[in-house]
């Protein structure tokens, strides 16, 4: 049963987990206060983004002018290429914000993130206009070019950084004699801005919160002085991707970083870069927490007399098991079980999974507070906190992760207090296939009318 489950650990075992469990709600929760100076410091980083160009926050002009007509029509091909999937689909913009989707996906290995990326095999028959989603930080100077920053999300396929990106993918394109034409390059949250919008117009934001973590948002191009040179109208507006991840690199002035942080940080394959991503996203959760256990096991206070090799092996505890242990309903915790006996060949108490769970919680609930404060900038900075807005949101954590949207909301109320409840996250539409196909549209009706 389940006390005799729990009797079965020694007292003093038992006293000191809940002495650990102490210290890290210490080490993982951050109070309202604190949010709200991240904030602070946040919005001042989104600013400069803007003002100059180089910035940790590179804050990036699209080239996508303004929001969806919801009038747009034509077939497109989107190919996405994302932190953990390719996908490649045939959209069908129907007008009157109606559209209809074919797409086949396909997952990468950890090989191909290193490669080079080759295409797949497509109908002949026409040129298909194409809308490339690459989710990687790239300049742009016009829609349909793009000069890749940095790789984040682990990626670090050799020499391909500060190069275009639409030139490889044309290149690729030509040599396996696919006919498609490349219109216009957009990142996952553009995309997901512009689908959003499209379907509901009150969306002004959009978050991608999956192996990622980034916004978007429709900025006055009087508001983006690093592009004032371009001569573009100011009263215009362009949507802005943020690339937020990189909040707080290098630095390190401004986030709650534990020594597990620091840890990801500094093994992994870009030290010091996407500081605030690695606090958040699906890809580095897992981890934070596979740290802490590991060193519980060294302490001797979790699975003594087990062999431990297996969530010994960096990554192997991925972030979907914090989802299955949250959301674990049985009384014994059977989920839990499940995970280390299968996935890790490890034995828990009950007392031990009711700890690990908690632990998880305090992981997952800091990613989405932490999110709250991404938000939070952007709204406190487009002054929406009166007005309300909706923010588009997308990604494993926010579709898979329970509570991952409500602690989020729970997170803006702490920020703005009462008002917080005027911002308000949805399930966004599928940016990176319709979204990349709308923009692929609205530059198509740009271009006939002679515009940039
Ligand atoms: C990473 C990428 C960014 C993308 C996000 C979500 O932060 O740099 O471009 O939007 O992941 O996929």
């Amino acid at each position: 049963t389940r006390t005799s489950e729990v009797d079965d650990l020694p007292h003093a075992t038992k006293k000191k987990m809940a002495d650990h469990l102490r210290r890290f709600e210490t080490m993982f929760t951050m109070t309202p206060q604190r949010m709200r100076m991240i904030v602070e410091a946040f919005k001042d980083s989104l600013e400069l983004g803007l003002s100059k160009s180089g910035q940790v926050v590179p804050m990036i002009p699209t080239y996508v002018f303004g929001w969806p007509s919801g009038e747009e029509t034509g077939e497109f091909l989107a190919v996405d290429l994302g932190g953990t999937n390719l996908r490649v689909c045939l959209v069908k913009l129907n007008g009157g914000g109606k559209f209809e989707i074919t797409q086949a996906k396909y997952r990468l290995t950890e090989e191909q993130k290193q490669e080079d990326v080759e295409s797949g095999e497509l109908s002949k028959d026409r040129i298909l206009p194409l809308g490339f989603t690459f989710s990687y930080p790239c300049s742009q100077e016009k829609i349909d070019h793009g000069t890749l920053i940095r790789w984040t999300k682990g990626f670090g396929a050799p020499n391909t950084e500060g190069r275009d990106v639409v030139e490889m993918f044309r290149n690729s394109l030509s040599q396996h004699d696919v006919p498609a034409e490349v219109v216009a390059l957009t990142c996952d949250t553009t995309g997901t801005l512009i689908a959003s919008h499209y379907v509901n117009p009150d969306t002004k934001i959009a978050c991608i919160f999956g192996t990622g973590c980034n916004a978007a948002y429709m900025e006055r191009v009087r508001d983006i002085p690093k592009i004032a040179h371009l001569g573009i109208d100011p009263e215009a507006e362009m949507a802005i991707n943020c690339e937020w991840g990189a909040f707080d690199s290098f630095e390190h002035e401004h986030l709650p970083r534990t020594k597990y942080d620091i840890t990801i940080d500094e093994t992994s394959n870009k030290p010091g870069e996407q500081a605030f991503e690695k606090l958040i996203s699906g890809r580095y959760l897992g981890e934070i927490l596979r740290l802490i256990i590991c060193e519980l096991i060294d302490e001797g206070v979790v699975f003594l007399g087990q062999n431990t090799y297996k969530i010994e092996i960096p990554y192997s505890f991925d972030t979907a098991f914090l989802s299955l242990m949250e959301s674990d309903p049985t009384d014994e915790l059977l989920m839990v079980i499940g995970i280390f006996s299968h996935f890790f060949a490890l034995e828990t108490t009950l007392a031990e999974r009711q700890f690990f769970r908690a632990l998880a919680r305090l992981v997952g609930r800091r990613a989405a507070r932490l999110s709250a404060c991404g938000i939070a900038a952007i709204v406190s900075k487009m002054g929406y906190l009166e007005e309300g807005c909706s923010v588009g949101a997308d990604g494993s954590l926010y579709n898979k992760y329970p509570g991952f949207a409500d602690r989020i909301h729970e997170g803006l109320q702490d920020i703005f207090g009462e008002k917080g409840r005027n911002i308000v996250t949805h399930h966004a539409e599928d940016g990176s296939g319709i979204g990349s196909a709308i923009v692929a549209a609205m530059t198509k009706l740009r271009k006939d009318q002679g515009l940039y």
